[in-house]
């Protein structure tokens, strides 16, 4: 994993909106040409339309054109790290497919997985 995409996750992790867990997130996803789309979590006043840093840069990355995606890396200030939650993980199957995903925290520890590790037997287009 690039050491730029880490940096770049925990930079996107600064403008998180989370006024309301104070739990920052920041994610940057690499796509096939090496351009590189960041998100942080967004949360609001009714708390369950909060977005995760994971699908901000998906659907960043998907509107401006993306479809081929390389690794993501996701960063919080945890000292276990902080993976996706399940919803992310979907969204992270469907669009990306079986990406390199790097956990990263403030401090430089890191853990890499593949997300079909991390999301075993996924529901996806194949089955409709
Ligand atoms: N969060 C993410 O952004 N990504 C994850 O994978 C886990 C959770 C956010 C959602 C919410 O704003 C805060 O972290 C606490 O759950």
């Amino acid at each position: 994993m690039p050491g730029s995409l880490l940096n770049a996750a925990l930079s996107a992790r600064e403008y998180a909106f989370a006024s309301f867990s104070h739990f920052k997130v920041g994610a940057a996803l690499e796509d096939a040409d090496g351009r590189i789309h960041t998100g942080c979590n967004v949360e609001n006043a009714t708390y369950g339309l909060t977005m995760c840093a994971e699908r901000v840069a998906v659907f960043k990355a998907i509107s401006e054109g993306a479809r081929k995606f390389r690794r993501i890396a996701i960063a919080a200030d945890t000292e276990t790290l902080t993976p996706p939650c399940g919803a992310c993980r979907q969204i992270l199957w469907e669009f990306c497919g079986d990406l390199e995903i790097t956990l990263v925290n403030p401090r430089g520890k890191t853990e890499t997985h593949r997300l079909k590790d991390l999301f075993p037997k996924p529901f996806d287009v194949s089955y409709l």
